[in-house]
């Protein structure tokens, strides 16, 4: 490849320095222990380790063996002694544009006495607990304070519905949950204490709810199990003796989906994935102690836990937390933020690029948005044209676009542009190459290597620090899932091209798992779902590209025949979805039909609706049972369309 001049013809900032990131990158591949030894200062140990990576029993590898600290301390404790005690910690911004900063030494004092009230309402290390809280500032303090006592906590984000709020409290056998009264989206009220009670009449293991009063609406308040976080949070400073946690102790599970309707509870450890998350966030957007870095996710998805909440308090930076939809009140929402608080760097998803290129110019040029200095993305493939926008209009052609790809299950960035390390040229579209200690290969069907420029799965071939321990409680399922396929590596799912000058471009998922404005859903929970309700007798769903949200979801139902002539049965199950599941995973189209495609021993043949559906060839049908089924998704979607 030509080392000399970038690829884009982006100006003098995209000199090339591929030498010094090979050196960096070869060198962690070379000497793994010694990289990693010196990576992991990062933190302060309480206990150094006595190996680096144990590897002995695969695919469960250990890292920093025997090392201990507690990540709260990393986040909040060392900063006040190095000069960052009165440093915003964060900047908090409200859909209705109210504004709080917390400085670390705010946050730590918040943190502490939080952690007193969780030890005052029984909660000990191990104990886990899920919080259910939009965008406000004790969302990270709970995480923290968790963290502090050793409480193993289990975001689950307040998009949810009901039934996917009870299935994580029933996997992880939580004890507590702590939510608000509800939060603020577009203006309107999003009920959560509401959608917590019904979620504990499905479950058993709850003994107490922490109330968060945040929109003040009036809401239930059971006696003897709910009490409210003002109440229950003394005034003043009491310290909490931060537990000296091992490396490889639990600090988070994360559930995400997979190709059946359970979802996957990923657990992330103490030591390696924040020696991990810390150094990602550094090589990829080499931030600066007086940088305001804003990570505009939400912190229920792994992007918020990793980017707004443990890397940056780990690295002593200052993050922008907003509470809002980025169209609210107006379509300029982000760009005004940027202006107000002077952001540097900026950190969000295609999806929500491409949403408001969609409004135009118009918006992101009522702003003065020069403080900026470096972009990114994450969550799903940026196309060229989101990528253009977002580098002219936003960056005004000045910034680079670090496109960072990576899983819940990575805990952080795998492959992505690496600021910190010499910035490789860019190629829109394509994450460029991988992290340190990342050793990525693509690989056909049958696990050989693919030449350059063919596309097949991407695969890893050795463990990285930020790697989740297991998933909870299933430890078979871990095994099965990601190191069954290709024996020895991780699968992640994904399909990938390497080009002839080394760069990854991923390519979406490789299996039956949807991605909708960058999260991951399943269809199959979906489907589970729906033949739950009364009305439905079968159900078959997929992901439909979409130019906006990367894809959308679509349904074809069977309605059992007592509710043939009900009119608004759709209407029902729309709204069932939502309270269920919540609103991201209502599907963007529900077709009625009266029969599915099915092989010839009745197993529904989804590969066949969405070809068909999506005017694709459908291949192979001769399993099929009646080819008439075919025929009607043809007329459904002629009609709808
Ligand atoms: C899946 C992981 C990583 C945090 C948000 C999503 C897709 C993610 C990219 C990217 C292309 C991407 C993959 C991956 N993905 N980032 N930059 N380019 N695809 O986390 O819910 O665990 O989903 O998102 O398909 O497997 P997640």
């Amino acid at each position: 490849m030509d080392e000399e001049k970038g690829i884009l013809p982006t100006g003098e900032y995209y000199t090339p320095h591929m030498n010094r990131y090979r050196e960096v990158y070869e060198r962690s591949l070379r000497e793994p222990e010694k990289f990693w030894s010196e990576q992991a200062q990062v933190l302060d140990w309480f206990r150094t380790w006595d190996r680096v990576l144990d590897d002995s029993n695969p695919p469960f590898y250990r890292w920093f063996v025997n090392g201990k600290l507690n990540v709260s301390y990393n986040c909040l404790d060392r900063h006040l002694k190095q000069h960052r005690r009165n440093k915003a910690a964060y900047i908090w911004v409200a859909e209705n544009g109210e504004e709080k900063i917390v400085t670390y030494d705010g946050l730590y004092r918040r943190v502490n006495n939080f952690a007193r009230a969780l030890q005052d309402l029984g909660i000990r290390r191990g104990d886990r607990v899920v919080i259910y809280l939009p965008m406000i500032l004790e969302a990270p303090v709970a995480m923290l304070a968790c963290a502090r006592i050793g409480a193993v906590f289990s975001f689950v984000f307040a998009g949810f519905g009901a039934q996917a709020l009870a299935d994580r409290i029933k996997d992880s056998e939580a004890t507590m949950v702590i939510t608000a009264d509800g939060g603020f989206r577009n203006g309107k009220i999003v009920e959560l204490k509401k959608t917590v009670d019904e979620a504990l009449e499905m479950t058993s293991t709850v003994r107490t709810v922490v109330v968060v009063k945040r929109t003040g609406h009036e809401v239930n308040m059971e006696e003897g199990r709910d009490v409210w976080w003002h109440d229950v949070v003394k005034d003043g400073m009491n310290y909490v003796e931060p537990e000296w946690m091992d490396a490889n102790d639990p600090l988070f599970i994360l559930y995400t989906s997979g190709t059946t309707g359970k979802p996957k509870g990923a657990l992330h450890g103490n030591g390696g994935y924040s020696v991990w998350v810390a150094n990602t966030l550094r090589w990829a957007f080499d931030p600066q102690e007086d940088d305001r870095w804003w990570c505009a996710a939400d912190i229920g998805w792994i992007t918020g836990h990793s980017y707004i909440v443990f890397a940056p308090l780990i690295l002593g930076l200052t993050s922008i937390m907003y509470e809002g939809s980025i169209t609210y009140p107006a379509p300029d929402r982000l760009w005004e933020i940027v202006e107000r608080y002077r952001v540097n760097i900026l950190y969000t998803s295609p999806t929500a690029i491409r949403t408001l290129m969609r409004y135009g110019e118009k918006y992101p040029k009522m702003h003065d948005l020069s403080s900026l200095k470096t972009l990114g993305t994450v969550g799903e493939p940026i196309n060229p044209a989101a990528w253009k926008w977002y580098y002219e209009n936003i960056g005004g052609s000045r910034c680079p676009i670090i496109d960072t790809y990576w899983q819940t299950e990575t805990g952080g960035f795998m492959i992505s542009p690496q600021l910190g390390l010499g910035l490789v040229p860019l190629k829109p579209g394509s994450a460029t190459f991988p992290m340190p200690g990342v050793d990525p290969v693509v690989v056909d069907e049958s696990g050989r290597e693919l030449p350059p420029e063919q596309k097949g799965y991407i695969i890893y071939r050795r463990p990285w620090p930020g790697m989740f321990l297991t998933l909870y409680r299933d430890p078979e399922r871990f095994k099965k899932v990601y190191f069954e396929r290709f024996p020895g590596n991780y699968f992640c799912g994904d399909y990938c091209v390497k080009d002839k000058d080394g760069y990854y471009w991923l390519l979406g998922r490789a299996d039956e798992v949807l991605n909708v404005s960058g999260h991951r859903l399943g269809t199959i929970e979906v489907e589970d779902a729906l033949i739950s309700y009364k009305e439905v007798a079968e159900a078959a769903v997929f992901g439909r590209p979409d130019p906006v949200k990367g894809e959308v979801i679509v349904a074809f139902v069977v309605i059992k025949d007592e509710f043939a002539h009900d009119r608004d049965v759709v209407q029902r199950i729309r709204k069932r979805i939502r309270e269920d599941l919540g609103p991201i995973y209502v599907p963007e189209e529900i077709h009625v039909v009266t029969k599915l495609p099915k092989t010839r021993s009745g197993k529904i043949m989804r590969r066949v609706v969405k070809a068909v559906a999506l005017g694709q060839l459908p291949g192979d049908i001769s399993t099929l049972e009646d080819s008439a089924s075919v025929e009607e998704i043809k007329t459904a979607i002629e009609e709808f369309r």
